[in-house]
């Protein structure tokens, strides 16, 4: 029986089985399920024990997400107040921990007496992922039982640890490999047998005081998260939290994180975060492509182009331990490009984030070679070459002819379309895009493009091995920049005119940097390469319509030499050696004269002016992409930016961040521009549409 909790009797003991699926979270009803049996166990006089215990895959995910914006049933079970009655229990209360005990979860097993885990368990406090705060005694309790510094690094980490650490730093008493449930039976019945003392988290006074005479504690960790946890409100106030348990008594304590999990259940922040939580997991079904689609089972890899992307590509695939096979046109290229791959694992040794045998082991499943034979045996193929259709074509060409029948015949292209290099193909259902973002070994996000007649099983085998890879894969589809990088054109654009009509790199970048982006766009530029572009735009220039605004300013910089970071300078300048942007007067003078020869009088431009104008036509793309199917949802295009461009989780991606704002003012904003500057703002149908019946971009998926 689903969202139940059962209670089986073993002798003397009660085991209270959560049981929920898919995570057995702890739904209102389960809530009050648990508290009825806590209720039915403690009042019956033949049981003399408790184990608490979870059904299925996992022992408990915590409280249940999609509730979180439904007011609770009247007279609803409190969660604090059902631990509350479990932990002052008389009877001596075990958990049995297997699988996964988070969030909620794991505050159920801290109210208990005992805890025992199985080998392979993940424990943790992941709330602040979701903009909140633990919301059940976990800020409470855990400091009392591990300290605070251990306390701070699980609860504002969010991450979930291994079985073995967690038993180590004390959040579980002992790993228990065998019969997890017998263990805990007969642990139980032997408390209830001792009748000794039992302990209970809430008790736990040492650590606290030890706290009370460090208090710099608190200062000293929120200095060292302040980068990570940059804009975010969810980790300052878990730091808060734990502070609140040092100061204050236990119930106090308890009272005080109520309160604060609520202000921050109710944020923006954590609609966002819990919006990104759902469309993380939602990016991965495919309406056409059946879940019982057995994708191919990739053994080995093979990437063609050993230049930036095909590097990081192998390196990735190393990692994942996927053997993969690097094919470059000549020795001296392959030198080249291993010779990166090599220093950057060199460098991640140094850092102290690989082990030396780890880096050989992963250098040792990359192998060369210069002939196309050798990725005979390989189940995909990521083709990684200059970015030239006709180059592409041929290369196409050559792996229809050697690879085995089942490859998928993959492009990592940037710009070009994959139905093209398909058809240069005897097998155009195994080709499909698979576009990684630079540095391919450290950005999570892959767009795997479906081309018209990618088979069902060649989307399935890209998007499970983003899985594999440990990215995040979205599907997209073919045209002119995919879904990030066609976004970004008009976001860069605006930028751009912005600074003709009166901005300046620094004073945009500011408020972009501001709003929560890792930097704005003339930093990413820098960083990207400015050539890059330059040479899109060079190839463009032909079909340019002449009566569309165009501003000169980026091939001016371009024409100096100035790519950016690499030549030392760019949309800033750059000491030697130092990656921190300088304001430079040269760049001041291009647009002061750029702006004079298109007749623009330059006035200053307000803060407040700039993220409507960068974002707004961004958001009004995003719509045209939606509205074309390019991608499937507006989820996927939030996921798209949160780990393709650093788009802050805190604001859920631009889609849901413009459901937030209102479609109607963008839109409304939006109308404005396009009277103001023209067709290239015009606003996007769906937007028009959404804005008029008064609905948002998560609306139009319902
Ligand atoms: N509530 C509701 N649904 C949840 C959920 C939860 N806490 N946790 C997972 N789910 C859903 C997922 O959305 C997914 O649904 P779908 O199949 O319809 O897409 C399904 O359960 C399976 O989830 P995963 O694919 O993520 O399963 P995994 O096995 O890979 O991972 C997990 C399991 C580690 C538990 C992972 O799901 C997870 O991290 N869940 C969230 C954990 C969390 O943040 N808990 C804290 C909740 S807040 C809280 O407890 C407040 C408390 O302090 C009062
Ligand atoms: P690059 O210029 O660094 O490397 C290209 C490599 O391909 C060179 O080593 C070259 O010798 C090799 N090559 C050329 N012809 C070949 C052939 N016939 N057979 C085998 N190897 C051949 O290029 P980069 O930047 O790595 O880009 C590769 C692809 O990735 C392009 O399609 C690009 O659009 C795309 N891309 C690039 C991104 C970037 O930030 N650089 C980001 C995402 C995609």
């Amino acid at each position: 029986m689903p969202e139940s909790v059962v209670i089986d009797r073993h002798d003397g003991v009660a085991l209270l089985t959560l049981d929920n699926p898919p995570v057995n979270g702890l739904s209102f009803a389960m809530r009050a399920a648990l508290g009825d049996c806590v209720m039915e166990a403690l009042a019956d006089e033949d049981v003399a024990a408790i184990v608490v215990a979870g059904a299925g895959r996992m022992f408990c995910g915590g409280a249940d997400i999609r509730e979180f914006d439904a007011a609770p049933p009247p007279g609803a079970a409190s969660l604090p107040a059902v631990l509350d009655e479990l932990e002052a229990s008389r009877k001596p209360v075990v958990a049995a921990i297997h699988g996964v005990a988070a969030g909620g979860g794991l505050e159920v097993a801290l109210a208990c007496h005992v805890r025992l885990v199985a080998p392979g368990t993940r424990l943790g406090l992941p709330e602040v992922t979701l903009g909140i705060v633990p919301g059940a005694g976990g800020t409470q309790r855990l400091p009392r039982l591990i300290g605070v510094e251990a306390a701070l690094d699980v609860i504002v980490g969010g991450q979930l640890l291994p079985a073995e650490r967690a038993v180590s730093i004390g959040i579980a008493d002992e790993l228990v490999p065998g019969d997890l449930l017998a263990a805990a039976i007969a642990r139980a019945r032997q408390l209830a047998a001792d009748g000794a003392p039992l302990r209970r988290a809430s008790a736990l006074e040492e650590r606290i005081a030890a706290a009370r005479d460090n208090p710099e504690v608190f200062d000293a960790f929120r200095k060292k998260m302040a980068r990570r946890a940059r804009g975010f409100d969810a980790p300052y106030a878990c730091v808060q939290c734990v502070e609140t348990a040092v100061a204050l008594p236990f119930a106090a304590g308890m009272a005080r994180e109520r309160q604060i999990f609520e202000r921050l259940r109710a944020s923006d922040q954590s609609a966002a975060q819990r919006h990104a939580f759902f469309a993380e997991r939602e990016v991965t079904k495919i309406p056409d492509v059946p879940k019982a689609t057995e994708p191919l089972n990739i053994q080995r890899a093979a990437v063609i182009g050993c230049g930036t992307m095909g590097g990081g590509i192998a390196m990735t695939f190393a990692n994942a331990g996927i053997p993969v096979t690097v094919v470059d046109v000549s020795d001296e290229a392959l030198d080249k490009g291993l010779g990166v791959v090599a220093r950057n694992y060199a460098a991640t040794v140094a850092k102290g984030r690989l082990s030396r045998e780890q880096m050989d082991e992963r250098l040792a499943r990359i192998g060369r070679s210069v002939s196309y034979a050798d990725v005979r045996d390989a189940d995909i193929v990521v083709e990684a070459v200059f970015e030239r259709m006709d180059l592409k074509q041929e290369v196409f060409r050559r792996l229809d002819a050697e690879c085995k029948a089942d490859a998928v015949l993959a492009t990592n292209t940037s710009t070009l379309d994959v139905d093209e290099l398909a058809a240069a193909t005897s097998r155009p259902e195994s080709v499909i895009g698979t576009h990684f973002f630079s540095p391919a070994n450290v950005m999570r996000l892959m767009e795997n493009v479906r081309g018209k007649r990618s088979s069902a099983r060649t989307i399935a085998t890209v998007m499970q091995l983003a899985k594999r890879l440990r990215k995040v894969g979205v599907l997209v589809g073919v045209c002119d920049g995919f879904v990030g990088n066609r976004m970004l054109a008009p976001y860069l654009r605006e930028a751009e005119f912005l600074l003709e009509e009166g901005a300046l790199p620094q004073q945009v970048d500011g408020v972009i940097y501001t709003f929560g982006l890792p930097m704005g766009p003339f930093q990413m530029s820098d960083l990207a390469g400015n050539d890059v572009s330059w040479y899109i735009r060079q190839r463009q220039a032909a079909t340019r319509p002449p009566d569309l605004r165009y501003s000169p300013i980026a091939d001016r910089i371009c024409e100096l030499g100035r790519f950016g970071q690499k030549t030392g300078a760019g949309w800033y300048r750059y000491e030697p050696g130092s990656r921190t942007p300088v304001p430079d007067p040269v760049v001041e003078e291009i647009i002061v004269a750029a702006a004079a020869e298109a007749g623009i009088e330059r006035r200053a431009i307000g803060d407040d002016e700039i993220v409507p104008r960068c974002l707004y036509p961004l958001v009004n793309e995003g719509a045209k992409i939606l509205e074309e199917g390019i991608a499937l949802r507006a989820s996927d295009i939030d996921v798209v930016w949160m780990h393709g461009y650093g788009f802050p989780r805190y604001r859920g991606g631009p889609m849901f961040w413009a459901d937030l704002v209102g479609l109607r003012t963008i839109y409304d904003a939006m109308s404005r521009l396009y009277d103001e500057h023209g067709e290239r703002l015009a606003p996007a149908p769906l937007l028009k549409r959404l804005a008029g019946q008064g609905k948002g971009f998560g609306d139009a998926a319902a």
